[in-house]
């Protein structure tokens, strides 16, 4: 089996990571090397069944050690990557790196692994020599192991999607810290609230004193329990969000769609125009999007619906009905499956070309380990 080296497997992502692969026996097709950025010489952990190829953990920033594997994934974050990658490149490593962070992603040296759709392009990028492989945004991956099936078949002219985002796509200190504005927020009128006769409108007035003054939002900025927050990553200068952005070109690029595809990929089509408006709210881990969608064709809601169903073995069909749709299709029903539930399915006012869609994923999930974990099985054939 080939050494792979493991970066960044103790952080939110990292163990979401390593308990996948456990789950499914990866480890019996790879010799791990843990690294760390932090603790080098400490001793590599011990997961049942596992045996790391070194007993100590590596140093995360020693290239002559990083120079001698086959393969490299990374959940580290971007700051590692830009720091690492290039020297590594630089110093002739001709490994395959996976990677769950953003900073290679739109490159034209790499391409965006979600093998479930786009395999294809995968083994294209393979064939060529590509040596990059990069987890997409959570939405977009989410979006596409939902409704995958539309966009393969080439039926979408275009789309737009109404985000509504979980804290962990922040990071793990943005999910602690929604929770303890929770807290806050019911300590300032747990009396109140304990007495039922105690006027509502003075327990709001007082959550809302608390939300202005005493919530720590250092990691959002600006208090998200009881709120909400309508931007996500970076202002790119233009009225779009860096989220936005990423909602589009990532969607194409891993469709094999538009230009500036990896080398090896030749373009399946035109990019589908797809845009966004991205909003934090206060789930904990799991994506939900709003879809609009101009289909190219006035298809049959039946068919729509069995496209969709039949996109990836993950999408899971919630028929458009009150009671199936508030029992299957929110982030505390979706949180730790991999099956991704899609519904709202129905025809728009706009005309019979123009359905709606909403669909929820564990961002932890499809969003950030699952891919990164699925290609290191491919790239070890
Ligand atoms: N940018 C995402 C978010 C993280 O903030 O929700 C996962 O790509």
């Amino acid at each position: 089996s080939p050494s792979v080296g493991l970066i960044g497997w103790r952080g939110m992502v990292g163990s979401v990571l390593i308990t996948r692969m456990l789950e499914e026996g990866d480890f019996a097709h790879i010799n791990p090397v843990f690294f760390s950025t932090s603790n080098a010489g400490g001793q590599a952990p011990s997961f049942p069944g596992v045996t790391p190829e070194e007993t100590t953990l590596q140093d995360a920033f020693d290239l002559d050690t990083l120079l001698k594997l086959p393969i490299i994934v990374t959940a580290q974050g971007g700051d590692y990557t830009s720091e690492v990658y290039p020297k590594l490149r630089e110093a002739g490593w001709s490994g395959i790196w996976i990677d769950a962070a953003s900073t290679l992603r739109m490159a034209d040296t790499s391409i965006i692994a979600l093998d479930p759709i786009n395999r294809d392009v995968i083994d294209a990028g393979l064939e060529a020599g590509v040596k990059e492989y990069i987890g997409g945004n959570c939405t977009v991956s989410n979006m596409l192991m939902g409704l995958g099936g539309l966009f393969t078949h080439d039926l979408v002219e275009w789309g737009t999607a109404m985000t509504y985002q979980a804290a962990s796509g922040g990071g793990a200190k943005h999910m602690r810290e929604l929770l303890n504005q929770f807290g806050t927020l019911h300590s300032a009128v747990a009396e109140d609230l304990s007495d039922p006769a105690a006027a509502i409108l003075d327990i709001d007035r007082a959550v809302l004193e608390a939300q202005r003054n005493d919530l720590d939002a250092t990691q959002f900025g600006v208090p998200l329990a009881g709120s909400l927050i309508p931007w996500i990553d970076a202002d790119l200068g233009n009225g779009v969000a860096k989220e936005e952005w990423k909602a589009g070109v990532e969607t194409n690029k891993i469709l094999g769609r538009g230009e500036n595809l990896a080398p090896g990929v030749t373009s399946r089509g035109a990019a589908v125009p797809f845009d966004s408006l991205c909003v934090r709210v206060g789930a904990l881990r799991s994506h939900s999007q709003a879809l609009t969608l101009k289909l190219r064709e006035d298809l049959p809601l039946a068919e729509i619906e069995s496209i969709i169903a039949s996109g990836t073995e993950f999408s899971s069909f919630v028929p458009n009905e009150k009671d199936a749709t508030v029992a299957a299709l929110t982030p505390v029903a979706a949180t730790g499956s991999l099956q991704i539930p899609v519904g709202r399915i129905r025809k728009l006012e706009m005309g019979p070309e123009y359905i709606s869609a909403f669909t929820v994923g564990d961002q932890l999930l499809w969003g950030a380990a699952e891919p990164l974990r699925r290609m290191l099985l491919i790239s070890v054939g």
